[in-house]
């Protein structure tokens, strides 16, 4: 069957959202990595519909700001002086192009929502060739929603009575209104212009253009879901909480129904946006955050936070905190390991225990395995950098490039300072100040030969614990060597 698709989706933003105590708008407020308003966006784009249209008012610029960087392809309404859902709708209207058809309107806080029940009730609204088609809800307290007033039949539906305007018999309905409603277009435009302000809140109350439309000779219904927390909206930071917990749970649910191992769902965080392939395993305590991308029979975790992070197949990553990072194929990352933005490990390498990268592009097969920093720099593959290598690419005013070819290796302990390249095959020794280009092959030393000071701590350091210790172990090793082999020690030295 067709799904049929609304000619346009009007998001309803531009309530003031007070209860949130907030400098930052209701909207933007975020649970799993999104806003609300993003959240409510989505759902809107997966019915595919040509228009998605935004109403917005309060902290508008801000709104509309985040707009341009999230979603610019929404239309912006601006809602005037005059308050009230229908009238932002009427606003909302003036940029939606088609003449007929059908209309969604939701809210831009009600992040549970998703595209499946729009369409559920985009269907439901065109198969009874209904006026207007309101999603409704039982729940326990209906405290402060509109209440459905349904026609005897239980079919149809007479309108919907604000709570504030409601009476004792009607406060008693537990059936509410969710606010999201499809209208016929045409239906919604009429009825709209006969809305007046003469309620309990002085609004035009969108919900009138039931009454409307049924007096019209329009048929007007109501689709009841069973999923009351899909049509709940955020009024506080109490409900941003819970309704974050359940977009969590859901989430966590749907990777483990689509073959992700979550060893420890009680503490693993995962973002709306994030994607992973099956068979991975997540361990405990892993936050997989913004727009991160697991593939196929990785191991993530435990205890690591990737953030925009894409991960390749078959790679491992442990006890990591990763930004902006890219691990190839079979790599392997942490434990301990921090990845900045711009590093980019190939396929088969390795990042391992206390390093720190940035602005790194590391080889395929190359190793960073050993307390290291890394930044700004380019690795070949096959490279391995010894333990403690440090790449300097900070002058103190200026950052440098270093670049270090393929099958390099570099010596423990090695300081790169950037500008330098290091050929293809070169060898740094261990120690190695490296502060000017190293041709391919080449083998670049600059440690200075050992002196031994003999007693230096006995008479430097005297009545020290290291001098004590020293003086025992002298005299120790006198006592075992004298007798036979005194003269081939003095010789050794
Ligand atoms: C509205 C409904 C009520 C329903 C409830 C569900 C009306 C008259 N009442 O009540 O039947 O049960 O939602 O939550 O429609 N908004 C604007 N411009 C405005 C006013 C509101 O854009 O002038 C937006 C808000 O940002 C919000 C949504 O519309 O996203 C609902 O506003 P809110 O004030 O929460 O609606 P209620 O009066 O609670
Ligand atoms: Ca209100």
């Amino acid at each position: 069957m067709n799904v049929p698709v609304p000619v346009a989706v009007i998001v309803l933003a531009a309530g003031a959202g007070t209860r949130m105590r907030s400098k930052t708008p209701k909207v933007l407020h975020e649970i799993c990595g999104r806003s609300l308003l993003l959240h409510a966006l989505d759902a809107a784009r997966g019915t595919h519909t040509d228009q998605i249209v935004a109403v917005v008012r309060h902290e508008r610029e801000r709104v509309v700001g985040h707009l341009a960087d999230v979603a610019d392809d929404v239309l912006i309404a601006d809602q005037d002086d005059i308050p009230g859902t229908g009238r932002a709708v009427q606003c909302g209207l003036d940029r939606v192009s088609a003449e007929s058809g059908t209309v969604l309107v939701t809210y831009g806080d009600v992040p549970l929502l998703d595209a499946q029940t729009l369409q559920d009730l985009v269907a439901e609204h065109e198969e009874h060739g209904s006026a207007v088609t309101v999603l409704t809800a039982r729940i326990a307290d209906p405290t402060g929603y509109g209440r459905i007033l349904r026609d005897p039949s239980g079919q149809g539906v007479l309108g919907i009575v604000e709570h504030k305007d409601a009476d004792a018999d009607q406060l008693a309905i537990t059936e509410i209104n969710s606010g999201i409603y499809a209208f016929d277009l045409a239906v919604l435009r009429s009825a709209l212009q006969r809305i007046g302000t003469d309620n309990a809140q002085g609004e035009m109350y969108l919900t009138d253009v039931l009454a409307i439309a049924r007096e019209d000779g329009g048929i007007v219904r109501a689709l009841l879901t069973e999923d009351a927390l899909l049509v709940e909206g955020v009024n506080d930071r109490v409900q941003l909480a819970q309704l974050g917990a359940e977009m969590r749970r859901r989430i966590l649910e749907r990777h483990m129904r689509a073959g992700v191992t979550l060893v420890d769902p009680a503490t693993t965080w995962i973002d709306a946006e994030v994607s992973i392939g099956q068979d991975t395993i997540i361990r405990p305590g892993v936050q997989l955050l913004g727009a991160t991308s697991i593939g196929e029979d990785a191991e993530i975790g435990p205890d690591s936070t990737l953030i925009d992070t894409d991960v390749a197949d078959r790679a491992s990553v442990v006890r990591t905190h990763a930004n902006l990072a890219v691990i190839g194929e079979e790599a392997t990352v942490g434990p301990f390991t921090y990845l900045r933005p711009g590093t980019e490990l190939g396929a088969r390498g390795k990042i391992g225990g206390f390093c720190e990268t940035k602005n790194a592009v590391i080889g395929e097969g190359a190793k960073v395995p050993h307390l290291s920093y890394v930044g700004d720099a380019e690795i070949g593959e096959g490279t391995n950098l010894g333990a403690a290598t440090i790449v300097a690419n900070y002058d103190g005013v200026h950052k440098h490039r270093t670049v270090i070819g393929k099958h390099v290796h570099v010596g423990a302990d090695s300081v790169l300072i950037a500008p330098v390249t290091i050929g293809d095959g070169a060898d740094t020794g261990a120690g190695t100040t490296v502060r000017a280009d190293v041709p391919p092959g080449a083998l670049a030393v600059n440690a200075t030969s050992m002196r031994i000071m003999e007693g230096w701590s006995l008479q430097r350091r005297a009545g020290t614990a290291a001098a004590q210790a020293a003086e025992a172990a002298l005299a120790n090793q006198q006592s075992v060597t004298r007798p036979e082999q005194g003269a081939e020690e003095e010789g050794n030295r």
